[in-house]
């Protein structure tokens, strides 16, 4: 499957590595290019690398591995590149206030992919997943996986049950067992 991910930092980096390493076609994208390249470096196999907007429109699955805070505006800047596309979301609701790591409060008593979907608009086909590990553990646990050992869980919601549907299989080739938590009501 063609992955796009955008933001290529501590999330994004090895969750690349684990589709790319599965043989999907992962194009590594990020504000910086000098993160593009470092992504790319640490993937195993044949990656590509670019914009934000040539990731969007090159992937049938766009990955927004970018801070919850930073998301509106790099919707706003894929704008119709995202139309009718999966989105896959891993964003918590935290951010940065000086210096340090603080939970932000999600609108409208939405829950976090709830408020990401309204951001996101109703023509974008948001799955939540892979929200739920730190990237090392990600990693690690997902390469464990692929290699035969164990599978570590990895909880899925949607409120589309096709863009579900075919996210299942990445959850899997990333060497995890996917688990459906039900929608987007329902997600953590
Ligand atoms: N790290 C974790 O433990 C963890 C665990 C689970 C879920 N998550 C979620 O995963 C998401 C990414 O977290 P992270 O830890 O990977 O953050 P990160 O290391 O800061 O990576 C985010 C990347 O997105 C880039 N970015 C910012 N604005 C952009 C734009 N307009 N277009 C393209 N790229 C842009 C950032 O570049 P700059 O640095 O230049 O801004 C950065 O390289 C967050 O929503 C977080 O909640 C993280």
């Amino acid at each position: 499957m063609r992955v796009a991910i955008v933001g290529s930092g501590k999330l994004g980096t090895p969750l690349g590595r684990l589709l790319a390493v599965a043989g999907h076609d992962v194009f590594f994208s990020d504000a910086e290019p000098d993160k593009v390249a470092a992504a790319a470096q640490a993937a195993e196999g044949e990656v590509r690398g670019g914009s934000p907007l040539e990731a969007a429109r090159f992937g049938e699955v766009v990955v927004m591995a970018v801070g919850w805070e930073s998301f509106p505006d790099v919707v706003a800047e894929l704008g119709a590149a995202l139309e009718g596309k999966i989105v896959i979301d891993p964003s918590n609701p935290i951010g940065e206030r000086d210096g340090a790591a603080v939970v932000v409060a999600v609108p409208d008593g939405l829950t976090s992919p709830q408020y990401q979907q309204h951001v996101l608009g109703e023509r974008v086909r948001l799955v939540r997943t892979f929200n739920t590990k730190y990237p090392n553990e990600l990693l690690d646990l997902g390469l464990a996986g692929q290699r035969g050992g164990a599978r570590a869980d990895m909880p899925y919601w949607g409120d589309d049950d096709a863009a579900k549907k075919a996210v299942v299989p990445l959850i899997e080739d990333a060497g995890f067992t996917a688990i459906d938590g039900g929608g987007l009501s329902e997600a953590l």
